[in-house]
């Protein structure tokens, strides 16, 4: 008995994992076992003999019973250590990226512009951008043949219907279904045949209308000025003579060039000033063809190009930029940056 103790024990201490466990069990306690064999020998015996060694047959079998369990809980134990070593977390990696989307620095200031005309009691129309030559012209005060449908390059789909080269047309549309006063701005896609890095086939404006009674110049001047001083901060404003065929008298209006703060540079030409509207009080014409009675009623209008608010508020230098839909240029407008409107 002390010998097949002896066996066991070394038996144990070369277990290494669950499966030599199992083998080690069969070989000492399973059924061919060499502890259980030792019980069919007491037959043999004495009843006296019977008595010692069975009790003695016993306290070995609990002994390797006893061992194996132990073992078997080591081995438990040494199992979790190990799968909880293999999968720990290691705080001190640095987080995965979370890609957050982000509004398009075009619709962001489309936005912009509304929430600051909204704020100051303007609505919000759209018109559409297939449009009749008759809005988009004609209503408008430029009749066929006259020179200033050379200042818009034109796609026509046929001879009545166009790419709205504006948003002018919207002005027309409006005053037709409602009655004065009338007070919104309308933004959207507009066209026209002209590309570089300034220009793009497509582009986007925003519309402004104001029609009132005693709807005069100085109320155009008091809120172009708050509004640009509201998109672009406290700068310089000055409102230049123009011409458009539409409104009487014209203006086109500069602010400081924010680029180089009035001091001259490339971007303002060495003016120091960056043209960034066009404005005038309605034609009479364009109220007529309204259906307004101009005697009644005046107001203003002004248009102006998205784009060229973008590029100017977030130092962007080409057009092109809005239209590749490059990650690494619309990334820098995405939520994450921080730079929520
Ligand atoms: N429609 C003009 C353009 O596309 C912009 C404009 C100028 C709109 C003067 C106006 C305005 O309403 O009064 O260049």
């Amino acid at each position: 008995m002390d010998e097949i103790k002896k066996e066991f024990e070394e038996g144990l201490k070369r277990v290494k994992d669950f499966e030599d466990l199992k083998q080690l069990k069969a070989l000492f306690l399973g059924k061919k076992g060499r502890v259980t064999a030792l019980f069919k020998r007491l037959k043999d015996l004495s009843p006296e003999e019977k008595k010692e060694f069975g009790r003695e047959i016993n306290e070995l079998k609990s002994y390797c019973e006893k061992l194996l369990d132990e073992k078997s809980r080591e081995l438990f134990e040494r199992a979790k250590q190990e799968s909880i070593e293999r999968e720990a977390i290691d705080i001190t990696l640095p987080a995965r990226n979370v890609n957050f989307g982000g509004l398009h620095p075009i619709t962001r200031t489309i936005m912009e512009i509304e929430d600051i005309f909204r704020s100051m009691g303007f609505g919000v129309e759209v018109g559409p951008e297939i449009e009749l030559d008759l809005f988009n012209f004609e209503l408008l005060n430029i009749p066929k043949e006259h020179p200033a449908r050379d200042m818009q390059d034109t796609f026509y789909i046929n001879d009545n219907v166009v790419l709205r080269t504006h948003t002018s047309p919207t002005q027309i549309r409006v005053m037709k279904r409602q009655k004065p006063p009338v007070m919104f701005i309308s933004p959207g896609r507009v066209y026209r045949r002209d590309s570089d890095i300034t220009h793009s086939p497509m582009f986007h404006q925003v519309e402004g209308l104001l029609v009132d009674k005693d709807i005069r110049f100085s109320d155009l001047k008091g809120v172009l000025s708050g509004f640009l001083k509201l998109f672009f901060g406290d700068v310089p404003v000055r409102f230049r003579p123009s011409y458009f065929p539409f409104t009487e008298p014209s203006a086109e209006v500069d602010i400081g060039c924010i680029i180089c703060g009035g001091k001259g540079c490339r971007v303002c030409s060495y003016t120091g000033y960056l043209e960034v509207l066009g404005c005038g009080m309605v034609h009479p014409n364009v109220l007529k063809n309204g259906g307004y009675d101009p005697e009644k009623y005046t107001g203003f209008a002004f248009g102006l190009g998205v784009e060229r608010f973008a590029m100017l508020k977030y130092g962007i230098d080409n057009i092109k930029l809005f239209f590749e839909n490059d990650l690494r240029f619309l990334e820098q407008f995405s939520f994450a940056k921080g730079r929520l409107l």
